[in-house]
């Protein structure tokens, strides 16, 4: 169990993590996964412009930084313009991003994101997708998201070694660490909620059971890249959704992966239909969402933790540091708008970004063109043609923006 550092000797924002050790880190700016969405539609690679924007994250001083989610089997998108990573036909051009971090700042890490959408693919892209259970994804969603098949039991474990295949190719692309995407309602996520898994076989029923699943991901993982390569999860705090994970369960998971030997966990929380990542299920408008469920967390493990959701200022995220909760700063859009956020935070220690509720202004618009979402990857876009990100820009010119980059894909609901 660790205990929180005394301020005398917390860490800073600017303390290395690990100095010389597997994570390696140089500071405390964990740089959360963004679905860039900018691979060529059928071609599913990282390009320059993938290359370009974490070349430029890395320069901006972020200690680790982790790729938006790479999907570990093309026939099962999240969104169109996902990289893809399942053989090593095109592994040179996953090598060519590593080197783009590494280049642009030696001390970085750079960790690829592995997920696999389950049910969360709209019908356009996956017309019969798959989950733990037939259950359909509620909330609005049932026109865009079609009812899904319930996976059996040789289709479960040929995607948990789909899981570690990329994972293997993930390190022989020159990359520092995988993460397993375990949270926001993907595939993972879906088997350890007892309300989208329903299965009354070994991966369903019991907590345990629903925990096998994410289990044996991470043992065929870790069996694949060794004892010394990093590999961590971004998890669910909770689901926030009636009948969903949460509570306990949410701490024996972190109990269960730290005696199998993961290296970090991220926090996280919500799903397409609660999505309470980005804040929107939140009451308060206080940064940093789940770091009380963070430093209960602390009691269940002494893994490395990192915190994702809400963190803006240099003073609210020094603050996590100080009280033990967290070992890492995750931070996902204020980097979109700011590069260079840890280096303006060395600069002036009352630095705050403001990510704003880009809006506009009519309600079903800015749920069609996702527009919490969009906006943003609108800026990833900007970052990757080597322009400078806008925070002035209007949700209208996202929405504009988006429709150009993506097509009629950008029409069709593409995500919560
Ligand atoms: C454009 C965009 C894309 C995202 N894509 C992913 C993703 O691929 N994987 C993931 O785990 N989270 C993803 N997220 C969620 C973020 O990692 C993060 O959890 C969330 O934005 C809250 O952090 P923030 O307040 O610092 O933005 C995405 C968020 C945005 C804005």
């Amino acid at each position: 169990m660790t205990t929180s550092p005394s301020p005398a000797h917390a860490p800073t924002l600017f303390s290395p993590f690990d100095e010389g050790g597997k994570i390696g880190a140089p500071n405390r700016f964990f740089k959360s996964a963004m679905s860039e969405v900018m691979a060529v539609q059928g071609e599913h690679l990282p390009t320059q412009a993938h290359n370009r924007v974490y070349a430029r994250w890395a320069a901006g001083g972020t200690g680790i930084l982790v790729t938006g989610n790479v999907m570990i089997d093309k026939t099962a998108l999240g969104e169109p313009g996902n990289v893809v990573l399942e053989n090593d036909a095109h592994l040179d051009r996953f090598a060519s991003w590593s080197d783009a971090v590494h280049q642009a700042n030696p001390d970085a890490r750079f960790w690829m994101q592995i997920n696999h959408p389950g049910k969360q693919s709209p019908k356009f892209l996956t017309p019969q997708p798959v989950a733990p259970s037939a259950v359909p994804l509620g909330a609005g969603l049932e026109a865009a998201f079609a009812t899904p098949k319930a996976l059996v039991g040789e289709e479960i474990t040929d995607l948990i070694k789909r899981f570690a295949t990329t994972a293997g190719l993930v390190q022989r692309a020159g990359f520092d660490g995988v993460q397993i995407h375990g949270a926001h309602g993907y595939l993972v996520s879906q088997f350890l909620s007892p309300h989208h898994n329903r299965r009354t076989d070994q991966w369903g029923g019991s907590a345990e059971n629903r925990r096998r699943f994410v289990l044996e991901v991470y043992r065929a993982v870790r069996a694949t890249v060794g004892p010394d390569f990093p590999v961590s999860i971004k998890m669910n705090s909770a689901d926030f959704q009636k009948g969903g994970f949460e509570g306990d369960e949410a701490y024996d998971l972190i109990a269960a992966l730290s005696a199998e030997g993961i290296d970090l966990i991220e926090i996280s929380g919500g799903n397409y239909e609660s999505p309470a990542m980005t804040g929107v299920k939140q009451s308060t408008t206080r940064e940093a969402y789940f770091l009380d469920f963070a430093a209960n967390a602390r009691k269940h493990t002494s893994v490395a933790l990192a915190v994702t959701g809400g963190f803006r200022s240099v003073a609210a995220m020094e603050t996590a540091l100080v009280s033990g909760a967290t070992d890492f700063i995750g931070i996902a859009r204020a980097l979109t708008l700011d590069p260079e956020l840890p280096q303006h935070a060395a600069a002036n220690p009352d630095y705050t970004c403001d990510v704003g509720r880009p809006s506009t202004g009519i309600k079903s618009l800015d749920k069609m063109f996702m527009i919490a979402v969009s906006y943003y990857e609108t800026q990833i876009r900007r970052l990757g043609a080597g322009l400078e990100p806008n925070p002035k820009m209007s949700a209208w010119r996202a929405v504009a923006q988006s429709a150009k980059a993506l097509g009629l894909a950008a029409f069709r609901k593409r995500r919560a």
